[in-house]
């Protein structure tokens, strides 16, 4: 009995392949968006190196993909496992996964802080008692259960002078963002495309360039390179 085959998507990268990898990369992840072929089409595994060198990963949402650069950005709480890791090496390397599009990508390359302003207007648009709630929980922290962590959000939604129950009802509140919440560009270095074919004869490209640090954080891009990789 041979074993099924699941790859049914047909479409492969062009022969000759795109002098910059960042149009495709977010035509992809738009097209995932619009085809809503997952709840969150938009997640991608973020893998970091802890301060003692061992790696970990986790998902979290992409929420901004700047062509050029070449940047993708995420928000998190900086004090978090991932943020200890970030600090101690600002490296990261993300992984998308669409199964229902046979499209994988993976990105890697140096990570900066986002603008205040890039965190502030993500922070500010989301739902109040999210923002109360990047108060209340020290990401990656141990709680003694759940309850206790409910009432640490209850203590929290008070101490900024808040009604819990008038912001679950669509309430607005002005919240400031918390100095440790914000964030992250990912500044794209190496890019990989892979479109699944049948009988797993895979298509994959990558493209790498070279990143010239430029002010304090920035980098100075050099042109593409691609080449096909065997699957
Ligand atoms: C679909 C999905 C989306 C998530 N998005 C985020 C996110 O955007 N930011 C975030 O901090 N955590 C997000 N999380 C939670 C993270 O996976 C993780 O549990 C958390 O960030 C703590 O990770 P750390 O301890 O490695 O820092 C998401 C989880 C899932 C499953």
């Amino acid at each position: 009995m041979t074993t099924p085959d699941p790859y049914t998507t047909h479409e492969t990268l062009p022969d000759t392949l795109p002098d910059d990898p960042m149009p495709t990369l977010a035509a992809w992840i738009d097209e995932a968006v619009a085809k809503k072929v997952q709840p969150n089409p938009t997640a991608m595994t973020v893998a970091t190196v802890d301060p003692d060198g061992r790696p970990s990963a986790r998902v979290v949402l992409c929420r901004a993909v700047v062509q050029d650069p070449g940047i993708l950005r995420f928000y998190t709480n900086k004090l978090s496992r991932k943020g200890q890791a970030l600090k101690a090496h600002p490296y990261a390397s993300l992984v998308f996964h669409w199964d229902a599009m046979d499209r994988q990508i993976r990105v890697e390359g140096p990570v900066t802080d986002a603008t205040d302003e890039e965190s502030d207007a993500y922070f500010n648009g989301r739902h109040p008692l999210s923002r109360a709630g990047a108060w209340a929980s020290q990401q990656s922290q141990p709680i003694a259960s759940r309850d206790d962590l409910l009432a640490q959000v209850m203590q929290t939604v008070g101490e900024l002078g808040l009604n819990f129950d008038q912001l679950q009802d669509g309430g607005e509140a002005v919240i400031p963002r918390p100095p440790h919440w914000g964030g992250y560009r990912v500044w794209a270095q190496r890019v990989e495309l892979w479109a699944g074919s049948p009988v797993r004869i895979h298509d994959r490209a990558l493209w790498t360039r070279d990143l010239e640090p430029d002010g304090e954080d920035g980098f100075r891009a050099s042109p593409w390179i691609s080449t096909r990789l065997q699957p």
